[in-house]
């Protein structure tokens, strides 16, 4: 690189990472104002706070959300969490010399005396025993099978644990609802979080890699109907609350372990009689999971998969039963819903009832929320069988969709605005910043002297109610002035008497 270029190169402006975006004021005012009220309605129905890391091994995403999906597979900001503090085996490696510096290490370093690395630790015992028997043996095939299992599961442990961004959070909610036994807590535990995820999926409108979630889930209890209906009638409140326009709710029930696996062959076989006519994403999904072509937006596909077989006509009784029950519940609510069959969602985790909502405003990618029942995942991550059912958010495309509605929040400007000349008055002015923000008025107090004009025209600016006007003269009577800067007009006050005054005209 030459020098110019490479000054250039040093000057150059950095720009936040492509899909990711900064969020600002008067913008930020829209999402405390939606925060604030999603926590009071989930309070209102019994919910909880849970904060979460924002990263957990990769392994928990794959188990939830399923290798295949297109969330695991191609999506997850992975990397890997490098074993640098362990002893390295080079140059005089030898199991037997090896093994204890390791043991050591483990015991030094908390952060890798893990289960799991305490389970590889034992496996690496029993290969170097394996070995040593067959060394003294002389059994060169033994010692050497010995040796390479030793050294796989010594690069298993040198290679550290991958670890992702988390892509969505009820993985992570329910890895925590295991680790913290919250089986023992009176059922069900409903707990929300609010926080970012990442997707690297390309970035359209609505479409972000880095994007918020409201997330709220229900752990533990039974499967009643009532659950996921009360589940949904929340959601739809808080929308109803932040006046989100157009909002229209998607249900459906894709069976369970029992029955669906029936319907899935079946719609994979007729689906294979057209497989000609379809593209080669949902060609290769008849493979994959057939489940997702009847997701395909692609307009030659449409008549297609009209024609497939319907999930409602091949539930088992006890999901027909369930599905029943939760639309009996809705409309015992007053929740409209949509039926919609082909309402699948991309995600493995789901068994019976599926959700999607959708609002104005948003073009292609219109839902703002989806959720849905996963009974079986507790227990596939190791925890009890455990029923669960919650939704996300997408908090960006709730937040676009407010906006397009035109619901921006007004720009609030400061209350007071100090207009300050001359040191003692400075010295008043610092004093009265103080008390009148602790009374709870916004105040703006330049830190320099500036000329009074100067001074009335910077509060206008920044939208100031009013100026505190506070030179050598009022100082000196202990009559301050205070301009309404939309009028013009002009008042005098002693300090507590302006107190009083901006508390009746209701400032704060
Ligand atoms: P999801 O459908 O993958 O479900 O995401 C939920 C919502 O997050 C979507 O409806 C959408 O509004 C928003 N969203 C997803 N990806 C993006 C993106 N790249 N940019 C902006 N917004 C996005 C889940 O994540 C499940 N964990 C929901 C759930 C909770 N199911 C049961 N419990």
């Amino acid at each position: 690189m030459s020098e110019g270029a490479a000054k250039k190169e040093e000057r150059r402006k950095f720009q936040a990472i492509k899909g990711t975006r900064d969020l600002l004021p008067p913008e930020t005012a829209l999402w405390n104002r939606v925060e604030r009220i999603a926590q009071e309605v989930f309070t209102s129905y019994g919910f909880g706070e849970i904060r979460l890391p924002i990263f957990e091994q990769t392994d928990l995403f794959a188990r939830s959300i399923g290798a295949e999906t297109d969330v695991v597979s191609k999506e997850m900001y992975t990397f890997e969490e490098k074993a640098t503090e362990l002893p390295s085996p080079r140059p005089f490696f030898t199991p037997r010399g090896y093994t204890p510096a390791l043991e050591e290490a483990f015991q030094a370093n908390p952060g890798f005396n893990t289960p799991e690395n305490r389970r590889r630790l034992a496996l690496l015992k029993d290969h170097l025993s394996t070995l040593e028997q067959a060394e003294v043996r002389r059994d060169a095939k033994a010692s050497s099978a010995a040796y390479d299992h030793y050294v796989a599961v010594l690069e298993t442990i040198l290679q550290g644990d991958r670890v992702s961004l988390r892509p969505e959070a009820t993985a992570s909610v329910c890895r925590a609802y295991i680790e913290h036994n919250m089986q023992q807590l009176p059922q069900p535990v409903k707990l929300y979080t609010i926080g970012p995820m990442f997707r690297r999926e390309r970035p359209q409108k609505g479409r972000y890699r880095q994007f918020y979630q409201i997330d709220a889930e229900v752990l533990g209890g039974s499967d009643a109907p009532g659950i996921d209906a009360e589940l949904i009638e929340m959601v739809m409140t808080l929308f109803k609350r932040l006046g989100l326009e157009g909002v229209e709710l998607d249900i459906n029930s894709i069976g369970d372990k029992q029955c669906r696996p029936k319907y899935v062959e079946l719609l994979r076989a007729e689906l294979r009689k057209v497989k000609d006519k379809l593209g080669p994403d949902s060609q290769r999904r008849i493979e994959t999971n057939p489940l997702r072509v009847l997701d395909s937006k692609l307009e030659n596909e449409q008549k297609l998969i009209g024609g497939m077989p319907h999930i409602a006509d091949h539930l088992c009784e006890e999901c027909a039963e369930n599905y029943r029950g939760v639309k009996k519940e809705l409309e015992l609510r007053g929740v409209k819903y949509r039926e919609n069959w082909r309402l699948v969602r991309g995600l493995d985790y789901y068994s019976r009832t599926t959700f999607e909502i959708t609002a104005k405003g948003l073009g292609s990618q219109n839902a703002v929320c989806g959720g849905g029942r996963y009974d079986g995942l507790m227990e596939l991550l190791g925890g009890p069988p455990t029923r669960a059912t919650g939704f996300a958010i997408g908090e960006d495309r709730l937040i676009l969709s407010l906006q397009e509605a035109g619901k921006r929040p007004a720009a609030k400007g400061r209350d007071v605005y100090i207009a300050w000349m001359g040191e003692k008055a400075y010295t008043k002015a610092v004093q009265a910043a103080k008390n009148l923000r602790a009374a709870g008025f916004s105040v703006e107090l330049p830190p320099v002297e500036q000329k009074f004009g100067k001074a009335l025209g910077q509060a206008d600016k920044l939208g100031a109610r009013y100026a505190l006007i506070l030179g050598d003269n009022e100082v000196a009577s202990g009559e301050w002035t205070l301009k309404t800067l939309a009028t013009g007009e002009q008042a005098k006050f002693t300090e507590p008497t302006l107190l009083d005054f901006l508390q009746e005209n209701n400032a704060v």
